[in-house]
């Protein structure tokens, strides 16, 4: 009764994001990890949007096994029928079908009336009630639409077989209050709902998402949808991380429980953010680096003498652990996998290997590797894997009296294609021979660096965001040379552009 089940929807809202493009292998690499979070249901993705979103919804209905696996589907038949050919391997799947029911949208987007669209409405439901038992019905602007006429559509949906019924706030207009009063009103009005699972779906565009969710528990729903790191679509979506450390911190307040298990938070959202590009704010709640970070005297102090003086939340409840040194030059292979497997990696030979090799390279260059390097390192092979051009050499010349050159070498499909260009600078130079050697161009809208750890012998975390054909596309590097970093970046958004 009082478990609230987190549906995680950072591969299709979050990817909704401008610039995240992620491949099959990426989006099974944070399913996994999702899975190990304990999150009840992921979304996969929108089969019906693209041969690859489908392609990763199925892998991943395929391998990833104790969550329920959900696909998103308008309520037309083409979209339904997609997302139950997608999700039909999984051990639990769940179609979740949509459709607009503010006036403002059914009139001005949709063209329809509101007759049609309880129809379509209930013909969805039905539909993917013929595929699988688990259905959920998504009335889209649900804060902004008429009362009676929600309340006519998430009773119908139920009739029909509905087994969960979701409220969005798809525009993030509605506060606290009025969105808790919704949820409470609906349950009046449509005693059905009790006998399914009544979830929300905020956004936030005002910043009240997590508030707005949290408001909807207190008033009887029982699922919150969101993302790690807050991510979706324009200002994105309830950050999930943020639920479920309110549910554990405040418990006595809300009586409810998450199966989240929350030493798997801070992993989860590295994860996310490095395959993603979307770095995370340093202030963010849970997960921003500096959210456990005390810097007034006073605070220090008191940390020091008192951990609760200033902390609600010890760190290593979130999977910060406090001595993060774990290896070095002289560790080897067996080490090295130990250390994966105690962080929760299974890797095969070949890519233990790689990894491995990886790390030798790291270890020469900076003296203490730490598990975030780590993190890094294999973040960065996974979204190598597939690339359609793999970096191989670079070479920069620069000086205060000379223009800067670069040379890179890549590799397509076993040909090698070398090229030398000089730029503004040694970043601007190796973006230009990249552009040379591809014969991509991609128009740069944002450049940022960041380090992994701490020390001037840390590894740089390079994001870049390029517009290519009219597309914002993000490519993220890693290495402990930042313009190889960027280097790395700026393919890995080609890369990217190339593949979508
Ligand atoms: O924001 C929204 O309304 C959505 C629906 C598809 C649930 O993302
Ligand atoms: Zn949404």
């Amino acid at each position: 009764m009082n478990q609230i089940y987190l549906f995680d929807t950072t591969l299709r809202d979050g990817e909704q994001s401008p610039g995240i493009s992620l491949s099959t292998r990426e989006k099974l690499e944070i399913a996994d990890q999702l899975a190990k979070l304990g999150i009840d249901v992921i979304e996969a993705g929108f089969p019906i949007t693209s041969q690859g979103d489908f392609e990763a919804v199925r892998t991943i209905a395929e391998k990833v096994r104790e969550p329920i696996i959900a696909a998103l589907a308008r309520a037309v038949d083409a979209d339904i029928d997609r997302a139950a050919e997608a999700i039909k391997k999984a051990e639990r799947p769940r179609i979740h079908t949509f459709i607009m029911s503010s006036d403002m949208q059914i009139q001005n987007q949709l063209r329809k009336t509101r007759e049609e669209v309880l129809r379509m409405a209930i013909d969805s439901v039905k539909r993917a009630k013929s595929y699988v038992n688990d259905v959920e019905f998504s009335p889209m602007d649900a804060t902004r639409s008429d009362f009676g006429f929600l309340c006519k559509l998430v009773e119908a949906a139920i009739e029909n077989g509905a087994t969960v019924v979701n409220i969005p706030d798809t525009v993030g207009y509605a506060t606290p209050d009025e969105f808790g009063k919704l949820i409470a009103d609906l349950f009046k009005a449509v005693p059905a709902m009790n006998d399914v699972i009544v979830s929300v779906h905020c956004h936030n565009d005002l910043g009240m998402s997590t508030a707005n969710a949290l408001a909807a528990v207190l008033n009887g729903a029982t699922q919150v949808e969101g993302t790690i790191n807050g991510l979706g679509e324009r200002a994105g979506n309830t950050a999930l991380e943020e639920i479920a450390m309110i549910l554990d911190t405040r418990r006595k307040t809300f009586g409810k429980y998450t199966n989240i298990k929350t030493e798997e938070i801070s992993k989860t959202s590295r994860l996310v953010s490095s395959l993603t590009g979307y770095q995370v704010q340093f202030n963010k709640a849970i997960v921003g680096r500096n959210a456990f970070a005390h810097s007034s005297g006073i605070h220090q102090d008191g940390v020091l003498k008192e951990r609760s003086t200033f902390e609600i939340i010890d760190p290593r409840r979130v999977g910060i652990s406090e001595s993060s040194l774990v290896l070095g030059k002289t560790s080897g292979r067996h080490a090295f996998r130990k250390h994966l497997e105690t962080l929760g990696y299974q890797l095969p030979d070949e890519e233990l290997e790689a990894a491995f090799g990886r790390f030798k390279d790291l270890a020469d260059k900076k003296s203490e590797i730490t598990d975030m390097d780590i993190e890094a390192i294999l973040a960065d092979e996974v979204r190598t894997a597939s690339e359609v051009y793999a970096l191989e050499y670079i070479h920069v010349c620069s000086g205060s009296d000379t223009t800067p050159t670069a040379t890179v070498r890549l590799r397509k499909n076993g040909e090698v294609i070398e090229k030398t260009s000089s730029g503004d600078g040694q970043v601007d130079a190796v973006c230009n021979a990249i552009i040379w050697a591809t014969g991509v161009k991609g128009n740069l809208i944002s450049y940022n660096v960041n380090s992994i750890t701490g020390g001037l012998d840390a590894q740089g975390d390079v994001t870049i965001q390029l517009e290519i054909k009219g597309k914002p596309v993000m490519g993220r590097g890693v290495s402990t040379d930042i313009i190889e970093a960027s280097a790395k970046a700026y393919l890995n958004a080609i890369n990217k552009a190339l593949c979508s």
